[in-house]
């Protein structure tokens, strides 16, 4: 029986709320908070609370009428419980509860991680199989490997940014505007990315960690010493390096657990310079790739919404005492 779903996600600085028969997506609505936020170069939680609450209600009467069902048909409601800001996810937490409680259907709580995750895995059937996932985001930056749905081991993370955040913050510095990755995407396609020697943080650990604070203070050093002509090569090398070690890290990983499918998800992963070398990492290492579709890169409730069919197709659901928790872990 294809059970019909409602996924909200409000875990950062996206509204997003969605609609699921089953697999298959009926709606996905998302409104980005961009522009709140870009007055001050980052996501600034009382400002990302207060527009989830304005825009929640909007939004899920939206979702309701573009998946042409009535509120009443949902079998089921899900949110992100975490990890992300307490506020945020409070508000999407509360709403879906109170529509559980209220309607007398299941509540189920998605780590946000788990739907970035697996959101590789939502297009056609959506059967999961066993690989090394990279999680590329402006929170995360984490190694898992994944052997099915709930089954979860995290093999590495950044010990200090994450590469999104890495992104927006030397965007920041370039005085570009917010969040910083698609900006320094654009710039850098003009750019030379061998112009910079920028480091490459423990490219050579021998495990499965990041380090990306020490490419950031690199280009603070670099800026003063360099003019606004060089601003495409300084894009292009930064993002190269970021990439670089993104790659490989991801290949050695898979090598290392004996994983033939590699998976990346998140924001980050929208970068097509991201997308090219991991392909090209792939092919040559004999390792199958699959990205999250664009749509599903960025913060979303589909993938959620996805990841909560999953477990309520296994029969689970969270009982409504459940708290939200900003430090969330996914395994
Ligand atoms: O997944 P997401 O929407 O939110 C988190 O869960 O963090 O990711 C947002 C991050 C931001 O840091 C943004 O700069 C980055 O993804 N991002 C990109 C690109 N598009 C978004 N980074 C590099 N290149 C891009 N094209
Ligand atoms: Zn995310």
């Amino acid at each position: 029986m294809h059970r019909l779903l409602l996924a909200i996600e409000t875990s950062c600085d996206e509204t997003a709320i969605a609609v699921l028969r089953g697999r298959e997506l009926l709606a996905s609505e998302v409104a980005s908070q961009v522009a709140a936020h870009q007055p001050y170069g980052g996501v600034v939680p009382e400002v990302a609370s207060r527009h989830h609450l304005q825009r929640a209600p909007q939004l899920l009467a939206r979702a309701v009428a573009a998946a042409n069902i009535s509120l009443g048909a949902v079998d089921a409601f899900a949110a992100t419980s975490g990890p992300g800001l307490a506020s945020s996810l409070m508000i999407g937490a509360s709403l879906a509860k109170g529509l559980a409680l209220g309607f007398g259907k299941p509540y189920l709580a998605i780590n946000h991680l788990e739907g970035h995750l697996l959101s590789p895995f939502f297009v056609g059937a959506g059967e999961i199989a066993p690989n090394v996932s990279l999680i590329v985001s402006g929170g995360h930056t984490l190694l898992v490997l994944v052997d099915g749905v709930g089954q979860y081991q995290v093999m590495g993370r950044t010990l200090d940014d994450a590469a999104g955040e890495a992104f927006d913050k030397v965007g920041k510095m370039l005085g570009l505007s917010y969040p910083g990755g698609p900006e320094i995407e654009r710039a850098a396609q003009d750019g030379d990315p061998a112009r910079f020697a920028l480091p490459r943080g423990m490219l050579n650990s021998g495990d499965a960690n990041f380090s990306f604070s020490g490419l950031k203070t690199a280009v603070r050093y670099l800026l003063p010493k360099t003019t606004a002509e060089d601003r495409a090569d300084l894009c292009a090398s930064f993002q190269c390096a970021v990439v670089e070690v993104l790659v490989a890290k991801t290949i050695a990983a898979a090598r290392a657990a004996k994983r033939s499918l590699v998976t990346v998800s998140g924001g980050v992963s929208c970068n097509e310079e991201l997308r090219r070398q991991m392909s090209l990492g792939c092919e040559r290492a004999g390792l199958d790739l699959r990205f999250a579709a664009p749509a599903l890169c960025t913060d979303n409730a589909a993938m959620i919404g996805f990841a909560a069919q999953l477990h309520l197709e296994r029969g689970e659901s969270t009982p409504l005492t459940t708290e939200i928790n900003p430090n969330l872990a996914l395994a």
